[in-house]
């Protein structure tokens, strides 16, 4: 049976007009990676670009962040602003918060791209690590995980020093410690969506950075594999963050997948 869940009320930016677009960040980001896309694409689109819940200026409430709760919040949102169907483009944990969307909100997807992000479950070593480093955010704050995660999103050619990664970091030391812990804490919990997408019966776009460390491309391009009609786009170099690594063949990607649809 679906859990049901209190949602919260979400911060977004709204721009635009058109077939609307939510741009999902991943963890432990905000909306604010999405500046180049939202930018380019509401000059066509109504786009929207929630921070999700324990993220960003959105509220920070303790506790385990189910992904279908976080998607509960955006379908939450949607009604809101009385939007029934969007597409939903989701940024690795958005990415999972999307594949739950297809799952137990559907009626709110016209059209869902998956960027950075791969369908399975969590391993039992994976899940001992997220609570380790849940605690770690919580005993000592965001710094920790801000400086592994920065070793691990960019492509080779990003350097530590780059603008571009103090930019990101910047992003993830905002992010509450209680924020961390729920979010490392859900995606744990997360059930493997891999039949969700084998039966996903909306267009689907898969977006891979080619040098990403986090989700391998292998794994990527096996998930467009299993998905009936879905577009596959690779953007060479790049890794975990091609909206600010290659922000333009991003928004050309997305673009592209959103003519296909509107
Ligand atoms: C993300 O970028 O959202 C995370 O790396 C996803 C994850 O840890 O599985």
């Amino acid at each position: 049976m679906a859990k049901t869940f209190q949602s919260v009320e979400l911060h977004y930016e709204k721009q635009g007009s058109g077939l609307p677009v939510v741009l999902l960040h991943g963890f432990p980001f905000d909306h604010r990676i999405w500046r180049a896309q939202i930018d380019a694409l509401s000059r066509d689109y109504l786009v929207i670009a929630p921070d999700l819940r324990g993220h960003g200026q959105s509220p920070v409430p303790a506790g385990i962040y189910d992904m279908s709760q976080l998607a509960g919040d955006v379908a939450a949102l949607l009604d809101e602003l009385g939007i029934d169907q969007a597409v939903w483009v989701g940024h690795s944990m958005g990415g999972y918060v999307t594949m739950a969307a297809l799952r137990e909100a559907d009626d709110h997807v016209t059209g869902a791209a998956l960027v950075a992000t791969q369908p399975l479950a969590d391993t039992h070593d994976k899940r001992v690590q997220r609570e380790e480093s849940a605690k770690v955010a919580e005993q000592n704050g965001p710094t920790n995980i801000a400086h592994s995660m920065l070793g691990a999103i960019f492509s080779p050619k990003v350097e530590g020093s780059d603008p571009l990664a103090q930019r990101m970091y910047e992003i993830m030391v905002d992010t509450s410690p209680t924020g961390i812990a729920g979010a490392l804490r859900g995606m744990a919990e997360r059930p493997d969506s891999t039949d969700v997408l084998k039966n996903a019966s909306v267009p689907v776009l898969v977006v891979a950075g080619e040098d990403d460390q986090i989700v391998e491309v292998d794994l990527a391009r096996e998930m467009a594999d299993m998905i009936p009609g879905a577009r596959f786009e690779l953007i060479p170099d790049a890794g975990h963050m091609p909206m600010v690594e290659q922000p333009e063949q991003l928004t050309q990607a997305l673009r592209g997948f959103l003519e296909s649809i509107d």
